[in-house]
């Protein structure tokens, strides 16, 4: 589904991370682990069309994405929640849904369909659809702007660092709302995380990236037991 090959990609003469190849498949829930400063936000940057790489190419199923614009990439089927919770505060949690399903402004059926699923995978927003955004926790923002992204009917969710400032005991609640999603809908999931070993714990597959480059892949269970990442990662 999505498949990067020989990615560099950078911020001016900057390279943050070099020859990156991944790929996920259609339905995999993945992790993408690493530092603070590894290049994990710079990869997702990357496929959304934030930043062009400057060299390799990015292919989403089977058609070249890099280079696009980032509205033509939502187009294509890929939402991302970037790092930190832009939700709009002065919104409420029902405008800020709104603002999401943007796209859909000639389409009412998709729009209706996406607001569904919404609510559907997270009730607590449905109860508070009226509530200004900037009075919601921030586990409830988080959640706010994941229900945004997918507002947009998405077959490719990258979420950066979701767990952020939050407690650990929300961290939980979220990362089992990521499994429930990607078990009911079949959706395919990116997960980019500091969390090593609650992420590999959630994830079919992951890599691991160090200093902008791609050390290890493997599914997440050989992850967990690889001495290296227990050593650097999961504090072992
Ligand atoms: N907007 C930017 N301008 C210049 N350098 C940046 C920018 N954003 C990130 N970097 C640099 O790129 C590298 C990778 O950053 P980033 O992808 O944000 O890492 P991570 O998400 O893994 O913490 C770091 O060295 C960081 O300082
Ligand atoms: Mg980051």
């Amino acid at each position: 589904m999505l498949e990067l090959d020989m990615v560099s990609a950078g911020y001016g003469a900057v390279v943050a991370v070099r020859d990156i190849t991944m790929r996920i498949d259609q339905g995999e829930f993945v992790a993408l682990i690493g530092s603070n400063g590894a290049g994990k936000s710079t990869i997702l940057r990357a496929i959304s069309g934030l930043i062009r790489p400057m060299q390799g190419s990015i292919r989403f199923e089977g058609k070249r994405i890099n280079g696009m614009a980032p509205h033509h990439i939502v187009r294509a089927g890929i939402a991302h929640v970037p790092e930190g919770r832009h939700v709009f505060p002065d919104l409420s949690v029902a405008e800020n849904l709104e603002m999401g399903g943007f796209i859909w402004r000639r389409e009412p059926a998709q729009f209706r369909a996406a607001l569904d699923l919404v609510y559907s995978v997270f009730p607590k927003l449905a109860q508070r659809r009226t509530q200004l955004a900037g009075t919601l926790s921030g586990g409830e923002q988080q959640m706010l702007a994941i229900g945004r992204a997918l507002m947009t009917r998405p077959r490719l969710l990258l979420l950066d660092e979701p767990s952020l400032g939050l407690a650990p005991k929300i961290v939980l609640e979220m990362f089992s709302l990521f499994a429930r999603l990607h078990r009911t809908t079949g959706l395919t999931i990116l997960l980019v995380e500091q969390l090593a070993a609650l992420t590999l714990e959630y994830t079919q597959r992951g890599y691991v990236l160090e200093r902008g480059e791609i050390r290890l892949a493997d599914s997440s269970a050989a992850l967990r037991a690889n001495p290296r990442v227990q050593q650097i990662y999961l504090g072992a």
